[in-house]
């Protein structure tokens, strides 16, 4: 199963002073870590989406070839009233084939105490329509403030707790990637009557 899988960690929001931001980078490190892995850093203050809608008059080409290459995706989201940033949605919208049969895992982000809890759960229909696959497990940073210092480095006494965490998020992550990959390439699609 040493195949190299690429894998897309997706930050959620362009706000201006966004704090999800030291929790999706932390993400990507931990990736980084994983053997037989590649990480792409996905920020939406990259992309630049012509229109609303799907198909080829709402995409960003350079999105468009990091969800053609990827074999699976980490999404780290903030919780903007009880759901996820439009710039998450913007992004997800904008492609729709090159998704199909792939894993997702999620992470949520808050400066209460609920995580993000409410915007990954809203999330979920959204990325099952686009033919994604979730993983069970999720991660959650509630009280992102408390998590991460002022230049985005994880405080000390917190890194193992949210290390644990991660790591096993990918480790589930990684186990479907391998799976839904060896499916794509060795079994037909499923036959639609
Ligand atoms: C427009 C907006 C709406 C928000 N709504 C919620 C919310 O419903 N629940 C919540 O826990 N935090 C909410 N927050 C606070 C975020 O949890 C907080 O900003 C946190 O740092 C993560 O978002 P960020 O990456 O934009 O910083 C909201 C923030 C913004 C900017």
């Amino acid at each position: 199963m040493n195949e190299r899988l690429t894998i897309a960690v997706i930050e959620g929001t362009r706000r201006e002073k966004r704090l999800s931001i030291h929790a999706a980078k932390f993400v990507a490190e931990i990736g980084r870590t994983m053997p037989d892995v590649d990480i792409i850093f996905v920020d939406p203050k990259d992309f630049t989406f012509p229109d609303d809608g799907n198909g080829t008059e709402g995409k960003d080409p350079a999105y468009t070839g990091i969800v053609a290459k990827a074999d699976a995706f980490f999404i780290v989201t903030p919780e903007y009233n009880h759901s996820f940033p439009g710039s998450l949605k913007r992004m997800l919208d904008s492609e729709y084939d090159n998704y199909f049969r792939k894993p997702v895992a999620l992470a949520g982000v808050s400066n209460g105490g609920w995580g993000g809890t409410r915007a990954i759960e809203n999330l979920l229909p959204v990325l099952r329509s686009l033919g994604l696959l979730t993983a069970q497990l999720t991660s959650y940073f509630p009280r992102v403030q408390d998590i991460f210092d002022e230049q985005g480095n994880i405080k000390d006494e917190q890194r193992d707790k949210y290390t644990r965490m991660v790591t096993n998020e990918w480790h589930e992550l990684i186990w479907l990637a391998a799976s839904l990959k060896w499916g794509r390439d060795n079994l037909p699609p499923p036959s639609y009557e």
